[in-house]
């Protein structure tokens, strides 16, 4: 399993790290399969694979019991779990015991929270106890109701700088990575040079350290609309939609089951039923 400082070394020696979402065991077993650096339990799951219109409503409970499934499919791959909404906000105490909850529970190498006002602090603390953090500024999607929306962000001077500001405190706090998302492809540019841990982009242009992207976004899985900075790499909706179809018309036309798909056993054993 890779660790922290393999990350590092791949930043160091400019080899890209390879992201991607997984919320339960076939997704985390095919993940490590096609040997991917790191796998995020992201709270995306809300969305994804709940139904939820945002990831608001996604609870502690939530992440561990997908978290659990993961790591069963994924035992050799760094598995980063989200802390979800208001998880990490109430107290150090409480930041900190659902972080440990998620470790010791789901079985994650690591969490991640988003933003840095209020939660460097944090960060420090998780670090200081023996979890690793890694952090998520641009678009954080469990602010959208604070950000208006789901934009782009740090597009102009003042906001790129804040943007850099941030970033400089979650790496000082001991974040050992930083996720961002939805921001200008040249700030994300400058930040990869300025931190010294590794840049994880979502939305956020080719010159970051590494990538990450939702399972089901990159594999045309979901049903819901996706956003502009995604690339489906497959179209599964599709041959789903097709498949079913197919076993339903096949049920209707009493087609399926087949001979092969059926046992048997001999006549006589049924006829010595009724004597
Ligand atoms: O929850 C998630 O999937 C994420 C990624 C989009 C970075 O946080
Ligand atoms: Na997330």
């Amino acid at each position: 399993m890779k660790t922290r400082l393999d990350f590092i070394k791949m930043k160091k020696d400019k080899e890209p790290i390879s992201m991607i979402t997984a919320y339960d065991f076939p997704s985390a077993k095919q993940a490590e399969k096609s040997g991917v650096d790191i796998i995020l339990v992201g709270d995306s799951l809300g969305m994804v694979v709940l139904g939820y219109d945002s990831t608001i409503p996604v609870t502690v409970e939530d992440m561990i019991h997908h978290t659990k499934a993961v790591k069963r499919g994924a035992k050799d791959t760094f598995v980063v779990t989200d802390m979800p909404f208001m998880s990490y906000h109430l107290s150090k105490e409480e930041s900190m015991k659902n972080a440990a909850r998620i470790m010791q529970e789901g079985g994650a190498d690591a969490v991640k929270v988003e933003g840095a006002d209020g939660v460097t602090p944090v960060i420090e603390a998780l670090t200081f106890g023996g979890i690793p953090v890694i952090a998520h500024l641009g678009l954080t999607p469990q602010l959208v109701n604070v950000l208006g929306g789901y934009k782009v962000q740090g597009k102009n001077a003042e906001a790129a700088k804040k943007l850099i500001d941030d970033a400089i405190k979650c790496q000082e706090a001991g974040a050992i990575a930083l996720v961002l998302e939805c921001v200008p492809q040249q700030l994300a540019e400058e930040l990869t040079n300025v931190l010294t841990i590794p840049t994880i982009g979502i939305g956020a242009g080719c010159h970051t350290d590494g990538q990450v992207l939702v399972y089901h976004d990159l594999l045309g899985y979901g049903l819901g609309h996706v956003p502009k900075f995604v690339k489906k790499y497959a179209t599964l909706s599709e041959t789903i939609d097709i498949a079913i179809s197919e076993y339903i018309n096949e049920v209707k036309t009493r087609t399926f089951p087949e001979e092969q798909h059926s046992f048997n056993m001999k006549k006589e054993e049924l006829h010595s039923l009724y004597g």
